[in-house]
């Protein structure tokens, strides 16, 4: 089934654009493509690129906001959970909304989650590389400084983001020290099948690899209906649509998407549409769930 969605995906596959407003994205293949399923009873398929380590780049925030909401606290005073309805960096409902991000998946409210790891643990960066390690079993999964120092080079709208919510006192850390967590968890290198295994605790209702309990099945619920309304974005409609699953999509090009109760997908092409989400990975979930029917409608 994992081969047909690539094949569905194939006309699409290349087109689009590769995100270049973070330069060290630029070279990546256009025509690169990979996809796998973890189940929930363990085991991992692929096809294509799928163990070749790309930059997660927004995914990350979905494993922000489970290490986030998992050490409880009430984070949801300091970030919202409806679809912004506009572009994942725009700047425009925090002056309105004073300072409290619309979801905490477009920048600005993952900027305020990363402020709230790194208050709970320290090292919101550590913490987002040692859970995607133990779910993965990768234990060399990790940042590529390269791709950070590109973002912190090129990171006018996050800064100015992050002080615009620091001026409504909605940051507990320095700015400069949120940032540098932000685009060190942005630029962590994984491939389909790391991500696949990482997303797997949502599918188990917050139960991770080890069985042990990262969050409350209600919690997991939440983080699931955060993905499916605000995940990617502006296009999160026709990605419920398309697809019909929670999903959390990055820039650099790859697209998690969770199956409750069966698995977790993740799909990856870097060739971007409008709204910054893969065109390919895209097409091949929605190919796959209409030949299983596995959505969650
Ligand atoms: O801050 C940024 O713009 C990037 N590190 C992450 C953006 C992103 O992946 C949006 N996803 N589609």
């Amino acid at each position: 089934m994992l081969c047909e969605a690539m094949e569905a995906a194939r006309p699409v596959l290349g087109t689009g654009k590769v995100a270049d407003y973070i330069p060290a994205l630029a070279a990546v293949d256009p025509n690169a493509f990979g996809m796998a399923l973890a189940t929930v009873d363990g085991d991992v398929h692929g096809v294509g690129d799928w163990e070749q380590p790309f930059s997660i780049q927004s995914i990350s925030k979905l494993f922000t906001l489970a290490l986030g909401l998992a050490r409880g606290g009430d984070l949801w005073k300091r970030v919202g959970r409806e679809p912004s309805g506009n572009p994942f960096n725009s700047l425009v409902q925090l002056e309105t909304e004073q300072g409290i991000p619309r979801n905490p998946f477009i920048n600005a409210g993952a900027i305020v989650v990363t402020d709230r790891l790194q208050t709970l643990t320290g090292d919101a960066f550590g913490a987002v590389r040692d859970f995607l390690r133990a779910e993965s079993g990768n234990a060399l999964l990790d940042a590529d400084p390269a791709v950070a120092e590109s973002e912190a080079l090129h990171g006018h709208r996050n800064a100015a983001l992050a002080h615009f919510i620091a001026s409504y006192g909605n940051l507990d850390n320095p700015v400069e020290t949120v940032l540098q967590h932000y685009y060190a968890h942005c630029s962590i290198a994984a491939s389909c099948r790391d991500l696949s295994l990482a997303g797997r605790f949502l599918a188990r209702h917050g139960l991770r690899a080890d069985g042990s309990r990262l969050l409350s099945s209600s919690d997991a619920k939440r983080v699931n209906a955060v993905m499916l309304t605000c995940g990617t974005y502006d296009a999160a409609g026709e990605f419920a649509y398309r697809v019909g699953l929670p999903g959390k999509s990055g820039v650099g090009g790859g697209v998690l998407a969770v199956m409750p109760g069966r698995g977790a997908l993740c799909a990856w092409s870097p060739a971007l549409d409008q709204a910054g989400n893969s065109l390919a990975a895209v097409g091949a979930l929605d190919a796959f769930v209409t030949a299983t029917g596995w959505s969650v409608f």
